[in-house]
């Protein structure tokens, strides 16, 4: 057993490996980010989020009965109980929706029998529930609060495919399908990011997936983690115009203020999820009459490609996915909730697998306060 004397003081947990994992593989000093040794690239182009998603929870791929029997049992579970529905009915419609899903994502544990089934074979039945309802309840609650009828899952489609169908109440296009899946695809997992870890600490305890994941949410929508896609198009629109990029940047460098959607704690070179959402997102862009912000997104590469690239700052993957969703219609605040709902695969996929083998979480503290301070009575302070 160790002893305090002998614990690390590791801020940020920067140095620490907390436990091992099956799921995702990444080299940040040569960009490699695999899932279950599948480079991210080749998934990126050819696969699905629920044929990722089966690689990340069973350690292989599909062959097609499975990942067709998969993706029914996904759909089967795409509507939500009648009490959540009446929830997001409740939600005040200037609700941050952050807020919104880390809330209802925690009120299906009211509606399932099994919330408190710690089981493996119950557990794996939640995190489809988790991965297949997220989904219906942000469009739900997009439609809501914009005073539009919510519209009903389709089970006929897929993830992608039925989130746009429910968010705009009408068909979309196939570019458009495959623009979010690409993108639900690069964001379903991420080693031991900052909400994946959270949701660790606490299935750890013994708690439940569904508690997991909402703190998760939490975690995720912090401008450092999840919301920096957000801060990129709010950048975007900042700037406004071509012609005031340099200017801009000058400025934010010249601050030393951060840019919004450039760096990682483990990328320290070109983020891999980035190289095919860029070409992606170019396309997109073009096709939908947003090309002049990726050309801004562009020239904020370059400028910042010789301004930070030796001190290995690149762009990650949210700097493209800001032009992406943007060119997919969706509002400035449905970004992070986006990335949640693709992560919902991530989070549950590790808690599941942290369960096989678990041990408590619980790190120690360097305290750096006082000793031997008496207490004064309340009427002497
Ligand atoms: N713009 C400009 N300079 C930067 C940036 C950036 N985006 N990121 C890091 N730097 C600089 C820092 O100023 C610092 O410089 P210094 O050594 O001269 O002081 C150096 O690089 C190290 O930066 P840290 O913040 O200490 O690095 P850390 O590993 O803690 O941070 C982080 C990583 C939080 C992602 C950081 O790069 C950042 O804040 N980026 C912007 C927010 C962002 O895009 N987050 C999304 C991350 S990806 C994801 O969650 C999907």
């Amino acid at each position: 057993m160790s002893t305090a004397t002998e614990k690390q003081f590791d801020q940020g947990l920067v140095n620490t490996i907390a436990a091992e994992t099956q799921m995702s593989f990444i080299d940040g000093e040569k960009g490699i980010l695999e899932y279950v040794g599948v480079d991210i690239d080749s998934l990126a182009r050819n696969s699905t989020f629920e044929e990722s998603t089966y690689l990340l929870w069973n350690g292989r791929l599909p062959n097609a009965a499975e990942l067709a029997a998969f993706e029914q049992q996904l759909r089967a579970e795409y509507e939500l109980p009648a009490g959540v529905l009446d929830m997001i009915r409740a939600v005040p419609a200037d609700a941050s929706p952050m807020h919104t899903v880390q809330t209802l994502v925690s009120s299906l544990s009211l509606f399932d029998a099994e919330a408190d089934d710690d089981s493996p074979e119950a557990n794996i039945r939640k995190a489809i529930r988790l991965v297949a309802k997220t989904p219906t309840l942000i469009a739900a609650f997009d439609r809501h609060r914009k005073g539009k009828d919510i519209v009903a899952p389709d089970a006929n489609r897929s993830i992608a495919s039925n989130f746009l169908w429910m968010l705009r109440g009408e068909e979309p296009t196939e570019t458009m399908v495959r623009a979010l899946d690409v993108c639900l695809v690069l964001h379903a997992d991420h080693g031991f990011n900052a909400s994946t870890f959270t949701s660790l600490v606490v299935i750890s305890t013994l708690s439940d997936l569904y508690s997991a994941c909402s703190a998760a949410v939490g975690a995720l929508r912090g401008p450092l983690h999840g919301g920096a896609n957000e801060g990129v198009m709010v950048m975007l629109n900042e700037i406004g115009d071509m012609s005031k990029v340099d200017e801009f940047m000058k400025g934010k460098l010249e601050r030393k203020e951060k840019i919004m959607g450039f760096g990682h704690r483990v990328y320290k070179a070109y983020d891999p999820r980035a190289t095919y959402l860029k070409t992606f997102a170019e396309g997109l862009a073009r096709d939908t009459g947003n090309l002049p912000l990726y050309e801004m997104s562009k020239r904020i590469e370059e400028i910042m490609h010789e301004a930070v690239a030796d001190k290995g700052i690149f762009p990650n993957v949210d700097f493209y996915s800001a032009t992406t969703y943007w060119s997919l219609g969706l509002d400035l605040d449905l970004f992070t909730p986006m990335f949640a709902l693709s992560r919902m695969s991530g989070w549950t996929g590790h808690c599941i697998e942290y369960l096989k083998d678990n041990k408590l979480i619980r790190p120690g503290a360097a305290y750096v306060g006082p000793h031997e301070v008496p207490y004064v009575a309340l009427g002497d302070r």
